[in-house]
C-alpha cells in the first residue's frame, strides 16, 4: 500500500521579536495577564513592506525541499494554507509557484484557519495514495500582525497571534522500504501518514471570524451589515461606514472557543488512535495546534500524557494559526524530539469551527 510521508520539513519566522512588554506600549495589557491566560511570552512580527505570507512560506518551503533533496522542477503540486493571504485573490499558491520558479503545476489554496495544515496534509495524502502525484509541497504561513487591532479594544485577540511559516515536502513510501528524514529505516511498522480525520461545525462560524471586508452583506450577522452605498451597483465589499467604525478586525469569543476546543481536541486525537488500533500510551509525541498553552495543558491532563509526550512552543511564537503545527513539528524534529519510527499525532481546532488530526509513523 502506498502511504505519504514527510520527506522534508522547514520553518521560517520573521526576525522581529515582540515581547508582551512591547505590547503594553500600545494597549492596556500586561506581561502577567498574557502569560497567565495564554502562556505566551513573545511572538514574531513580520517586517512591513518586506515579509508577506508568501515570502515567509517560500523561505520555509526552500528548507523543506532542500532537506528532502528535491529540486523545484520535481514538485508536482503545491498546497498553500493560510487565513492571511497576500491578495484576496489569487491565493498564495500561485504566488509561491511563481516565486519558486516552478513549472505549470497545480496550486491549491486552503482556507481552514488553525486546521489548515492538517486539511492540507490530508489532501496531499489522498493525491499520493492514488498515485497522482509524487512530490507535493505543502506550505502554511500567516501574517497576522498586519491586520490586527492593536488598540485596547482588540487586546483579547491581538496578544495571542504571531507570524511565521512552516512547510513540508510529501512523497510516497511503501511500508517499511524507504529511508526516513532521519536516515535509513528499520523495523516493519507501516510508515508515513497512517490516517487523517477532518471535522467541522459551521453553526459557530462567527464566534472566531473576520467578516469584513467581505461579500456577506450582513446576511448572517445583521450587526455587521454595511450601510447601503449611494450607487446602484457594487460598493458593498469595503464600505466607508465599516472602515469608519473600524469594523474590519478579527472577532473572537474566547471563552466559547476555549470550551469547544477542550472537547474536540481529545475527541479527534482518540479517533485517530482508535482507527489505527493504537492507544495513548503508544504516542511518542502529540503536537497540538498552538492555540493557547492552557488548552494544551488541559489536553495533556485529560489524556494523561507525560510532559515529554507533548510539544509546545507557543511561548516563543504565539498562535501562528495554520503555520503553528509545521513550525512546532519542524522545531521538535530539529531538537531531536522526533525520531525514526516514532508515533506522532498532530491535532488542531479553530475558526469554523473546524478540527482535525493526523497520525504519523515517522
Ligand atoms: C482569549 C482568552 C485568553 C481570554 O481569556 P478570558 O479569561 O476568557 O478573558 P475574557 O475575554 O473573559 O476577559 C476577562 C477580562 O480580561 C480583559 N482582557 C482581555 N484581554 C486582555 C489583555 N490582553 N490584557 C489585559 N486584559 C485583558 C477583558 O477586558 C476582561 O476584563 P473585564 O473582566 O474587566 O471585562 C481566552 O478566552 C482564550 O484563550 N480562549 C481561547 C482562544 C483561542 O485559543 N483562540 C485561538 C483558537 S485557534
Amino acid at each position: 500500500m502506498i502511504r505519504a510521508r514527510i520527506a522534508g520539513i522547514g520553518m521560517y519566522v520573521p526576525k522581529n521579536v515582540v515581547t508582551n512588554n512591547d505590547l503594553t506600549r500600545v494597549m492596556d495589557t500586561s506581561d502577567e495577564w498574557i502569560q497567565e491566560r495564554t502562556g505566551i511570552k513573545e511572538r514574531r512580527f513580520a517586517t512591513p513592506f518586506e515579509d508577506t505570507t508568501t515570502t515567509m512560506g517560500v523561505e520555509a518551503a526552500r528548507i523543506a525541499m532542500q532537506r528532502a533533496g528535491v529540486g523545484t522542477s520535481e514538485i508536482d503540486f503545491i498546497i498553500f494554507s493560510t487565513l492571511s493571504p497576500d491578495y484576496y485573490f489569487p491565493g498564495c499558491g500561485v504566488l509561491a509557484q511563481r516565486a519558486l520558479g516552478m513549472t505549470e503545476i497545480g496550486a491549491l489554496d486552503i482556507r481552514n484557519q488553525c486546521s489548515g495544515f492538517i486539511y492540507g496534509l490530508s489532501v496531499a495524502d489522498q493525491f499520493i495514495k492514488t498515485g497522482m502525484y509524487k512530490n507535493i509541497l505543502l506550505i502554511a504561513s500567516e501574517t497576522h500582525s498586519y491586520g490586527l487591532d492593536f488598540s485596547t479594544r482588540g487586546r483579547n485577540v491581538s496578544v495571542i497571534f504571531g507570524d511565521g511559516a512552516g512547510a513540508v515536502l510529501l512523497q510516497p513510501c511503501t511500508e517499511s522500504s524507504e529511508t526516513s528524514l532521519n536516515g535509513p529505516t528499520k523495523g516493519s511498522e507501516p510508515r508515513g501518514i497512517l490516517s487523517t480525520h477532518l471535522h467541522s461545525d459551521g453553526s459557530h462560524a462567527e464566534l472566531l471570524s473576520m467578516m469584513n471586508p467581505g461579500f456577506h452583506v450582513g446576511k448572517f450577522a445583521p450587526e455587521k451589515k454595511p450601510a447601503k452605498p449611494d450607487q446602484p451597483y457594487g460598493g458593498l465589499f469595503i464600505t466607508k461606514d465599516l472602515v469608519e467604525k473600524e469594523d474590519i478586525y478579527p472577532y473572537m469569543d474566547g471563552q466559547s472557543v476555549f470550551k469547544k476546543a477542550i472537547v474536540k481536541f481529545p475527541e479527534v486525537i482518540l479517533e485517530a488512535l482508535k482507527t489505527n488500533n493504537l492507544h495513548i500510551s503508544d504516542l511518542n509525541l502529540l503536537i497540538p495546534h498552538q492555540a493557547n498553552l492552557r488548552i494544551s495543558q488541559m489536553l495533556q491532563h485529560q489524556l494523561k500524557l507525560r510532559d515529554d509526550q507533548v510539544y509546545n512552543n507557543i511561548q516563543k511564537y504565539g498562535n501562528t494559526t495554520a503555520a503553528s503545527i509545521p513550525i512546532a513539528l519542524c522545531e521538535a524534529w530539529e531538537n531531536g524530539k522526533v525520531k525514526e519510527n516514532d508515533l506522532i499525532c498532530l491535532a488542531a481546532f479553530g475558526s469554523g469551527f473546524t478540527w482535525a488530526s493526523a497520525l504519523i509513523r515517522w
